[in-house]
Order: C-alpha cells, then sequence, then structure tokens
C-alpha cells in the first residue's frame, strides 16, 4: 500500500517482514526490511527507484492504483542493486521508452544485470532535471555503496533521496524515524552501517563534507531501506561521521569458538582479568559457532580491541573463525587493537595463525597471544586472568 508523504511525494515501496537473510547469507535481518521507492508528481511525474525482484509484479500492480503508468515520464534509479532495481524488467514492459536517469556506472550494472537496452540517460553530480514547480538534482556517490550509487535532490521540499545510505534493515509500518523505538532504530542503522557501509568510511566522510558545501537545506532523508528520517534529519548524517571515523567505543570483544570447552575456559578467564582491571569496559564473549555473524560484526565494530580465540584443529583454527576474519578483514576497520588465544592438544598453530590474520586485517597486536596446551589447570586460568588483565592495561 502507498503512503503520502507530502502534496507531491508519495511512498510507493515494499515492507518485507519476512526477509530474515540479505546479500546471500552475508547479512541477517532479523527486523526485515523494506524497499523504498517514491513516487514524485508534478508537472511531470517521477518514479524513484523500486523494488526487490520478488515483489515486482506487486510492485507494478499497486503502483498502477497510484498512477496510469503511461503518465511516468521520469524514472531514476539512484542504485541498481537488485534489491531496488528488480522490478524495472516488469515495469519496463508496459512503459518501455521511458528514460532512465542513473549514474554512467549504473547504466553499466543494469545493462550487466538485466541487458536490455532501455533508454538510459547517464547523469553527474550538478545535473539538474526540471519537472514543473521542482527541480531535481543529482549527485553521484560513489562506493555508497556501489560505484553507480547517486543520491537525488528535491529542491523546495528540502528532500535527500539517498539510496542506501543511512538506511537499515528494520521492517516498520510507521516509516518515519521518529515513530519508532529509537534504541531499536540505532541498532538496526549501526549494524547497517557495521556490515555495509563500514568499508567505505572515507567516502562517507568526504561525499558528506561535498553535500555541506553545497548548502542545501536538507528537511527530510528518504532511504531506500527502513525508515525517513524527518525530525532533525541530520542526527543519522551526524552519527554516519562519528562512524566513519575509526568509530570505537570502551568495550572489548571476545570471539572464539571451541571444541571441548578448554578455549572457552580461557575465554571466561580472560574477561575475568579484564573486569579486575577496568570495571568501566564494555566485555562481549560471542561464542561465533552460535552466535550471528552480523551482530559479531557490529560488537567488532564498537569495540577498541577484539580478541580472538579457536581451539587447534587439523594444524589451523576453527570453521567459525575463519568466516568471521574473512569478514572482519573485508571491513577494513581501523584503529583497533587484537590479539589471540587457543587450546591445543599438540601442535597447537592456531593462535599464531589466527595473530597473522588479525594483523592483516588492519589490527594492531598487542602482544603475540595466549595458548593453553589441553584443559587450563589453575595456574593456566590464573595466566589468563593476568592476560586479561593486560589487555585491559593496553
Ligand atoms: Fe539496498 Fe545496495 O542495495
Amino acid at each position: 500500500m502507498s503512503k503520502k508523504i507530502n502534496e507531491y511525494v508519495t511512498w510507493v515501496g515494499k515492507i518485507d517482514w519476512e526477509l530474515k537473510k540479505f546479500h546471500g547469507d552475508e547479512f541477517t535481518t532479523i527486523k526485515g526490511s523494506s524497499y523504498n521507492s517514491y513516487l514524485i508528481r508534478d508537472e511531470k511525474n517521477v518514479l524513484i527507484d523500486t523494488v526487490w525482484l520478488p515483489y515486482d509484479k506487486e510492485f507494478v500492480a499497486n503502483l498502477k492504483k497510484e498512477i496510469d503508468l503511461q503518465k511516468i515520464d521520469y524514472i531514476i534509479i539512484n542504485h541498481g542493486e537488485v534489491d531496488h532495481s528488480g522490478a524495472l524488467v516488469e515495469l519496463m514492459r508496459e512503459i518501455p521508452n521511458t528514460p532512465i536517469y542513473c549514474t554512467a556506472n549504473a547504466v553499466k550494472s543494469l545493462k550487466g544485470q538485466y541487458h536490455q537496452e532501455w533508454n538510459f540517460v547517464p547523469v553527474k553530480t550538478g545535473d539538474t532535471l526540471n519537472i514543473g514547480k521542482h527541480t531535481l538534482t543529482f549527485i553521484e556517490a560513489p562506493m555508497l555503496h556501489w560505484p553507480d550509487t547517486m543520491f537525488t535532490y528535491m529542491d523546495k521540499e528540502n528532500i535527500l533521496f539517498s539510496n542506501d545510505a543511512f538506511g537499515q534493515h528494520y521492517a516498520t509500518e510507521s516509516l518515519y524515524a521518529d515513530k519508532v523505538n529509537q534504541a531499536e532504530l540505532y541498532e538496526e542503522a549501526i549494524k547497517y552501517y557495521a556490515n555495509i557501509v563500514a568499508p567505505f568510511g572515507m567516502f562517507v566522510t568526504k561525499k558528506i563534507q561535498e553535500i555541506q558545501q553545497m548548502h542545501i537545506p536538507i528537511d527530510m532523508i528518504c532511504t531506500s531501506h527502513g525508515v525517513i528520517w524527518r525530525e532533525n534529519p541530520m542526527q543519522i548524517v551526524q552519527k554516519y561521521l562519528e562512524w566513519a571515523s575509526a568509530y570505537q567505543e570502551n568495550q572489548i570483544t571476545i570471539i572464539y569458538d571451541t571444541m571441548w570447552n578448554n578455549t572457552r575456559k580461557m575465554a571466561e578467564a580472560i574477561a575475568k582479568g579484564i573486569y579486575e582491571q577496568d570495571k568501566q569496559i564494555t566485555i562481549k564473549l560471542m561464542n561465533m559457532a552460535k552466535e550471528d555473524k552480523t551482530d559479531v560484526l557490529t560488537e567488532v565494530f564498537k569495540s577498541k580491541t577484539i580478541l580472538v580465540g579457536s581451539s587447534t584443529v587439523n594444524n589451523g583454527y576453527l570453521f567459525s573463525i575463519a568466516g568471521i576474519l574473512e569478514l572482519i578483514k573485508g571491513t577494513k576497520l581501523k584503529n583497533k587493537k587484537a590479539t589471540a588465544f587457543g587450546s591445543y592438544g599438540w601442535s597447537g598453530e592456531a593462535t599464531k595463525q589466527i595473530a597473522e590474520e588479525l594483523q592483516k586485517c588492519g589490527f594492531s597486536l598487542i602482544n603475540e597471544g595466549i595458548r593453553c596446551q589441553w584443559t587450563p589447570d589453575e595456574q593456566t586460568i590464573q595466566k589468563c586472568i593476568d592476560f586479561g588483565k593486560e589487555i585491559a592495561k593496553a
């Protein structure tokens, strides 16, 4: 169902309460998501973005209830990923000659995915489209988070259509940020940033500074996922600036996997040591075999230091630890410290290998880590406690 935002703009997207996985199995979306599409009615009518492919027919059917499709003058695709462009094929079947305004890179991504010679109109930063009372201005935003991404700004209403940027995987009927539970909203917003936007932090800062220098008033930020920011919309822009600046909280996260609980015992003893040394630090222990990787990556993003531990198995470390290290590496986090730990029976390579991987992830190593052969006895537990104190001091 559509939702009127103001006299000229109507939300015509899809709320996907059922979405629990995104990007294949990469991102867990326990609170669902939405694919926000917007219809602007002026002297010319404009559709901004569409929805994910499985909802293409539903989207077009609903859009027909809102407007005669033949009266759509322009389509704007701010970003070519399938969760926003997925209904294009179905839509363009009905209005095949309607011009599609997008970046030159989006022409490539759309052609690459759909193999269609639609009526593309490539645009650059500063290009405008007059639609009657309003003018739309395009702002390229490459690598936020694809090379093809752009924002569209609508004057007079002062709306920034930001696509993925400032979004959240958060299904709600409420539509606006000021209408939902704030703790829940920000939890999803930081999770989205940590898991999708974080690798492109330097582009975030530069783009926001560029928009600030344009001195355009922004009264509303209409994202392509989750809620619209209308009360103090710059609150999320400010958060993005913080998150993009080597963000960290006073938190240490201990990630581990364990075959027979020996590495877990080490993790718990290290946590005890950290707590004894500094009771102000937030400590999180996360068993990678049981935790959700999207949540773990979010906690890593918030941390100033992480510890990664694994039993040694077949001269290496456990599968779940390999997976999270790969995700962490891709996130390109800055200004964080790390070390490794783990138990072993005979060869014991895991700790050294994890430490090497943490260095490749861009973390500065506090030390070489700590190993324990077989089950930790009282003396070894004390060593782990002391190790935790050392970490807290570092
Ligand atoms: Fe929501 Fe990059 O697509």
